[in-house]
């Protein structure tokens, strides 16, 4: 039976689908059987992270109508023959978008992948609420700045209430300098605030930009962004992989006047 992830956050922009792309990327580089399924129905942002969009013929929407079935809609990845795409829709109709539809895709994609990574809108909208209790685990995304944390503490309670054991937060964008300076939130206080697991850390990373215009994924690349994606990962997939401890340099004498 497949695991079913959500990669979800409160607040947008705050990196869902750059960490779909990369722990995607990476569970099938692992050798797993990797679905991802691009839930921003009306932006469709994954298959492009991915290098993927002049494939894509089908989309999800097309599956929940029924007109084709989820295998024939999804495209493989010449670069990760494990990992497959589900596209999002520009369009969804309202009828066609319902829990039982929803159940339906991800039970046919339980049938071929390992892992079923969800890449979901921001915020608490209509689609996270239909998604929200087929989910076997959340991860919730959030950038170390008050208003997110407080988004995803809302994140993180609705997971809760729908029943979703497994829930865990990857911290993105941190800047050891601000946070050294005080002006960025620590990710262990973030996680202590919000009472969940921290599955990752990731810091602010050109390298995360320039291959999201390449279209490939961050994992796997010498980058400080790929190698704490790639640590989550192996987290993912049952190691214990420690969070290395960001570093701070002790502020000088001359510097701490
Ligand atoms: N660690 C990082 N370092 C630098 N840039 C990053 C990092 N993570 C994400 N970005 C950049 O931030 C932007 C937003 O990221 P992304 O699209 O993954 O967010 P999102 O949460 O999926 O957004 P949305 O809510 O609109 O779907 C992108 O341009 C991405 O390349
Ligand atoms: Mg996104």
């Amino acid at each position: 039976m497949s695991r079913i992830t959500l990669i979800t956050s409160g607040k947008g922009g705050v990196g869902k689908t750059t960490a779909a792309a990369a722990i995607g990327a990476g569970l099938a580089a692992a050798g797993k059987r990797t679905a991802i399924v691009d839930l921003d129905l009306g932006l469709r942002n994954l298959d492009v992270s991915l290098g993927l969009e002049t494939q894509v013929f089908w989309h999800i929407g097309d599956v929940l109508k029924g007109t084709v079935s989820a295998e024939d809609a999804l495209v493989r990845s010449d670069r990760y023959p494990n990992l497959m795409l589900l596209a999002a829709a520009q369009t969804v109709r309202q009828e066609t978008l319902t829990k039982e539809a929803l159940q339906r895709v991800l039970t046919e994609l339980s049938g071929m992948a390992e892992h079923v990574l969800i890449d979901s809108p921001a915020g608490i909208g209509e689609c996270f609420q239909l998604i929200l209790p087929l989910a076997d685990e959340g991860i919730v995304v959030t950038a170390p700045v008050v208003s997110a944390v407080r988004d995803a503490d809302k994140v993180l309670h609705l997971l809760e209430e729908a029943g979703v054991r497994k829930r865990s937060v990857i911290v993105n964008g941190v800047r050891t300098e601000l946070v050294r300076t005080g002006a960025m939130m620590q990710p262990a206080d973030i996680t202590d605030v919000l009472g969940a697991e921290l599955l990752g850390v990731i810091p602010d990373d050109d390298a995360v930009i320039s291959c999201a215009n390449e279209g490939r994924p961050v994992s796997g690349t010498k980058t400080p962004a790929g190698q704490a994606y790639d640590r989550i990962v192996r987290r993912l997939l049952g190691e214990e992989v420690p969070i290395p401890p960001l570093k701070i340099k002790k502020k000088g004498w001359f510097r701490r006047r």
